[in-house]
This record gives C-alpha cells, structure tokens and sequence, in this order.
C-alpha cells in the first residue's frame, strides 16, 4: 500500500516492487501524508472517483480486480450460447463494497449492454460514505445512527425504504436484504439449469474455494470438498453464463450490498436472469427491476 501510494518514494498509483508477505496494514497505511492527501481513486475500469476524503484509502482496496470491461473484453466478438475454450471464470475478488457502492459510475458489476444502472448510492451525508458508516479503526458498522432515521425496526438488516416485492416470493415485509438473497438464489438455480442444460456440464459453486465454481461430476446439486479443487475448476462457459456467474459472485462478495447499493445489487441480479431466461425456463414469481 506504500508503495502504491508512493510513500517509499516510488511513483505514486504503481506498484514497483514484490509485496513482503506477513506485513499487515499498520497505522501508516493510512496516516502517512501521501494517505491522508489521497482523495481521487482510479477503479479497474478506469474511471477516477474523486472527493473521497476520508473514505479513499477504503476505496482503493475495497473496489475489486474486475469490472464490465474485463468480461466484454473476454466475450468480445463471441457467440452467447456456445461454449468456449478460450474462458475462464473472472472472479471480481472479495470485499468488494466501494465497487457496490459507487454502482454504474464504476462499472465493477457486469452491466448488460442498453440497460441503465444505478449510481452511487448516495444516501444521506451521515451515512453516505464507507467512514461515516464503519468506524475506520475496528471497521464496525456504526448503527445506533441509523436507527435515528430508520424507525420501527430492531436491526439494521430489517432496513427497507423500497416496497416492491422484487424476487417475486409473495412478501415484501422483511428488510430490503431478503430481496437480494432471494434474487441471488434464483440466480444460482438459473445458472446450474442453463449449465445443464445449454452448456450440458453441471455445475455448482463453493463459496470459500477458488475458483468458485466446480463440475458437479456428481451431478447432485452441490460442491463436495472432493470437487472442490483446482483442477476440477469449472471449464465449459459460455459468455452469457459467464456474465450471469460473474455477477452471481460480485453480490455473494459483498455481505454489504444490501447496504452499500441495493439498486444496482438487485439490477445485476436481475438482469443475469433474465438473460439466462431467454434460454431456459426456471419456476417463479413475477419479479421486478427497481
Ligand atoms: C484503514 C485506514 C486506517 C488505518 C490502518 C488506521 N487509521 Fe487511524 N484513522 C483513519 C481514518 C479514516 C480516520 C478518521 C479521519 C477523518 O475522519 O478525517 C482515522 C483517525 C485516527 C485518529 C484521530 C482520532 C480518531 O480516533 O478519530 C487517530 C489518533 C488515529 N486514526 C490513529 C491511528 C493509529 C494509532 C493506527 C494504527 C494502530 C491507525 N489510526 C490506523 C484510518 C485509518
Ligand atoms: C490495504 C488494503 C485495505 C484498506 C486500506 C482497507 N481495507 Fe478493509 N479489508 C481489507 C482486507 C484484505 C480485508 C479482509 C480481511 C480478512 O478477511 O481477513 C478487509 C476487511 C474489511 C471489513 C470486513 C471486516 C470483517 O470483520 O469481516 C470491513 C468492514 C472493512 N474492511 C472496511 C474498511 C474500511 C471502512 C476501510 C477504510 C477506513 C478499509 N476497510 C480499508 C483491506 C483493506
Ligand atoms: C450505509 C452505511 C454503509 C456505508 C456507506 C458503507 N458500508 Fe460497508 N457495510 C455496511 C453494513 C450495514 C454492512 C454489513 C455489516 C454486517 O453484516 O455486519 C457492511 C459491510 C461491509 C463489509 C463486509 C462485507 C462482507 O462481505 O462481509 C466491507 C468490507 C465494507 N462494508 C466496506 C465498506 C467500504 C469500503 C465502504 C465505502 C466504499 C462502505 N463499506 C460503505 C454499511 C455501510
Ligand atoms: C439521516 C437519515 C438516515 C440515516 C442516519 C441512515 N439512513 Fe438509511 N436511508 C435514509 C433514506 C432517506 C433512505 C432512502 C434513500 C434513497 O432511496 O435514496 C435510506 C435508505 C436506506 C437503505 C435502502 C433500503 C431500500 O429498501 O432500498 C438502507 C439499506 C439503509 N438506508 C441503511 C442504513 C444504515 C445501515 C444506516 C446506518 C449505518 C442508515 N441507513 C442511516 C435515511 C437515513
């Protein structure tokens, strides 16, 4: 991080030497001058995001190694439906929260060609940015504030200003979290039967195990940990389903979308079922794009 930031004296926003593995971030990561003058990030897709304040050394840790641009760069040119050997699995990596939060002005989920994205999720200024949320030191959210603002509810996960019922399970009463999981988990249903069905190999995904998704050699609806290893890595993607993965690991990345960018979360999801829907048919309600 200080050499990125060029507070060994390298140039700033580069990295121009091998990382020491087992230092950790010290106080000043943050504290030394280049740090605390840090104000503009540049995001994987290239866009600069400034007037981060406080928040920006946040931002350049927290945005993630990929963005629309990496998949339509790997896609380019290519056939939605037919599988390729030229792909891999592009995984956005963990703790992505900035790329959540600052949505399409970013582009760190991938973002279906003609459709339009939610920004920033600029809320309100007492909880607008990654600081004035999480207490920098302990990183824990602060919410005795919400509840200033958010009234009637005992937890910060039963939060929901948006009163549609977006994944199409009859309720909308729970907090606007129970929307994304519920998405998320249509998502994941959409991509083992279009696997089966379109690119004819299952698959299945294991949370905590690179790179993610597997063969399901087995073909029993899950990863056991004798599938869950490199080599049996899931190999037989097509671009649209691996766009719809792509996006299904951006929201499993981020505990926080429910908090950093609800619109964009349940836009990404959303949109990833419906492409795969216009090949197969999965059961259920009648969902809504906010
Ligand atoms: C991940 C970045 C980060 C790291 C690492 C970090 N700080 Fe901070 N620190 C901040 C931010 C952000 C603020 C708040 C600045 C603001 O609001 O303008 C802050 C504020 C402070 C303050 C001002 C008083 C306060 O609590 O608000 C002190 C003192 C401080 N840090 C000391 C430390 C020490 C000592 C360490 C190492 C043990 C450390 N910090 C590590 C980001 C960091
Ligand atoms: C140098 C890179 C870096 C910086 C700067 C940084 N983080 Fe992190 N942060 C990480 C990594 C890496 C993890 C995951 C650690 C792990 O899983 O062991 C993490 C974890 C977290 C978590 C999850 C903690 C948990 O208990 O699961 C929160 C919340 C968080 N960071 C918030 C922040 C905030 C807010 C700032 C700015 C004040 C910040 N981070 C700055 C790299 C960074
Ligand atoms: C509106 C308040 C708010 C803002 C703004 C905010 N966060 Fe969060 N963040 C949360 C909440 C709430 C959670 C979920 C905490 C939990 O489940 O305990 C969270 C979770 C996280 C996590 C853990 C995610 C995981 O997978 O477990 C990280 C990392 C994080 N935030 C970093 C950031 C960074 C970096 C920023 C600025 C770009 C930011 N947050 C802005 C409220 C906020
Ligand atoms: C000053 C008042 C205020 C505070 C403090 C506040 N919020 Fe909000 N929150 C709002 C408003 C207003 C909205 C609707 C904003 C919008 O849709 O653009 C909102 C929307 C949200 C949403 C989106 C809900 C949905 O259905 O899409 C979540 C989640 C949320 N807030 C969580 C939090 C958390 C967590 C905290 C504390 C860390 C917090 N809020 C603090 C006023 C506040």
């Amino acid at each position: 991080m200080l050499d990125w930031l060029g507070a060994d004296k390298s140039a700033p926003l580069t990295v121009e030497h091998p990382g020491t593995i087992n230092t950790v971030i010290g106080c000043a990561s943050c504290h030394v001058s280049q740090a605390e003058a840090l104000d503009a990030v540049p995001f994987v897709s290239g866009v600069t995001v400034d007037g981060l304040g406080a928040s920006a050394t946040c931002t350049m840790c927290h945005q993630g190694r990929a963005s629309t641009d990496t998949v339509l760069s790997a896609t380019g040119g290519m056939d939605l439906d037919t599988v390729s050997p030229d792909l891999g699995f592009i995984n956005v990596h963990y703790g992505v929260a900035a790329a959540m939060m600052h949505g399409a002005d970013v582009r760190g989920g991938f973002q279906y060609p003609n459709l339009a994205y939610a920004g920033r999720f600029t809320h309100v200024p007492r909880a607008g940015t990654c600081v004035a949320c999480h207490d920098p030191h302990t990183t824990e959210v602060k919410s005795e504030g919400c509840f200033a603002c958010h009234q009637g509810v005992n937890k910060i996960t039963a939060i929901r200003t948006r009163h549609a019922d977006f994944n199409g399970d009859g309720t909308s009463s729970g907090g606007i979290i129970t929307e994304i999981d519920g998405l998320h988990a249509i998502l994941g249903d959409a991509i083992t039967t279009y696997a089966r069905k379109i690119a004819d190999a299952p698959i299945g995904y294991a949370a905590d195990r690179y790179p993610y998704f597997f063969n399901d050699s087995d073909n029993d609806g899950s990863i056991g940990p004798d599938e869950a290893i490199f080599p049996n890595r899931y190999a037989t993607w097509t671009p649209r389903l691996l766009m719809a993965a792509y996006n299904y690991q951006v929201v499993a990345k981020d505990g926080g979308a429910w908090a950093h960018n609800p619109a964009y979360a349940l836009q990404l999801l959303h949109d990833s079922i419906a492409s795969l829907e216009e090949r197969i048919e999965i059961d259920h309600g009648r969902l809504l794009r906010p």
